[in-house]
């Protein structure tokens, strides 16, 4: 209650900022400001994915909260998960800005931040100080300028095991040139395998996710699963920002360089998360991300083959009330036609079937 009331007070304001300094500001009042209600999860809805039992499947998606600074108020909002991130090892400033733009009528972002972070020590300090409680994934990336981007995703899994409840891998990042191609086929092996060893080698053996674009064609998909499924990767995050443009974009800025996120993304970030499921044969756990904005959407995710969902873009326009209304609709749905689990997957074959 006091939450959507804050958040109706607080959103026209906010949106009427240019978005970087609203994000800015968001950050400073989830941190600052006294502790929030904690929002209870509606019963039903706990779902155990890779070994952690959440309790519900919606979280908070990576670019949020990059630097580990507010996992704890996001919980306390309702989200099931935080996942914080992008990291890197050393902290970098990301792109000249402007390098994010608003297209309201779109429903949509672009961004280009290029990773703008604080960089693991600072994050694990925050991590390691911040009060137990909640599921807090880790998303790692490699410094713009890596010699060997392998080798930086790699330390951030032995960094960050003692805190992180699970890690991202994020090669799937528009925004810094060349990540991409570690998807492919012979690349993404010798990451999969080079982190698969330095977490046999951490202090505490975390569960690894893959966030792959949804730029990435059938073949490089069937690629990636496989890959996956061979060197124990436990799931993917499907998918991150797309670099197309859809016709139907009316946002002003449409035409600004980087990734695209909400509803415009929604459609064939979906449509390719149950291509994975459906390629992946239940051998990896999915997380659903791409233009969830309502309890709808989110259940879209899950019945394409999601366990979990993220959210970003939704949040911005739609504000906190948004997590409780997409929890209320989720606990009614669960409430009509059985549990989550049963649900996931249950239109895969649909999703899958369309154009594209
Ligand atoms: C992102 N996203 C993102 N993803 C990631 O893995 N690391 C990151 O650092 C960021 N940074 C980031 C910044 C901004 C401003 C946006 C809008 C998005 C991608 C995000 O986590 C999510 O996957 C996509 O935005 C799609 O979900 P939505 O926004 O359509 O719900």
């Amino acid at each position: 209650m006091l939450t959507k009331a804050i958040g109706a007070l607080a959103m026209p304001l906010l949106l009427s900022l240019p978005p970087e300094t609203a994000h800015r500001a968001t950050i400073a009042a989830l941190k600052y400001a006294p502790l929030l209600p904690k929002t209870a999860s509606p019963p039903g809805l706990a779902v155990s994915a890779f070994g952690l039992d959440f309790p519900n499947p919606i979280g908070m998606a990576a670019g949020f909260d990059k630097n580990a600074e507010v996992a704890g108020a996001l919980i306390a909002l309702g989200f099931g998960f935080v996942e914080v991130g992008t990291l890197t090892p050393r902290p970098q400033g990301g792109n000249p800005q402007p390098r994010l733009f608003r297209l309201p009528r779109d429903g949509a972002l672009i961004n280009r931040m290029g990773f703008n972070n604080d960089g693991y020590d600072a994050a694990r300090m925050r991590l390691a100080a911040r009060p137990a409680g909640g599921i807090v994934g880790v998303n790692i990336g490699p410094n713009r300028d890596a010699v060997d981007r392998i080798a930086d995703v790699a330390s951030g899994v032995k960094t960050f095991a003692p805190y992180a409840s699970y890690f991202a891998l994020n090669v799937s990042s528009p925004n810094t040139p060349g990540l991409r191609d570690l998807q492919q086929r012979a690349a993404f092996d010798e990451l999969a395998a080079r982190v698969a060893e330095a977490r046999a080698q951490a202090a505490e053996r975390r569960p690894l996710l893959v966030k792959i674009a949804p730029d990435l064609d059938l073949r490089g998909l069937d690629d990636v699963v496989e890959v996956c499924a061979r060197r124990g990767v436990d799931g993917l995050i499907v998918a991150n920002t797309t670099v197309a443009r859809p016709a139907s974009l009316e946002g002003r800025d449409h035409g600004e360089a980087g990734g695209l996120s909400g509803r415009p993304l929604f459609e064939s970030s979906t449509r390719m998360l149950a291509r994975a499921y459906l390629r992946s044969g239940g051998a990896l756990t999915l997380i659903g991300s791409g233009g969830v904005e309502d309890a709808e959407t989110a259940l879209a995710k899950i019945e394409a083959g999601a366990t979990l969902a993220q959210v970003y873009t939704g949040l911005v326009y739609r504000g906190p009330a948004l997590i409780g209304e997409i929890l209320q609709g989720l606990a009614l749905a669960v409430e009509r036609r059985g549990p989550l689990a049963a649900l996931t997957g249950s239109r895969a074959r649909e999703w899958a079937a369309g154009e594209g």
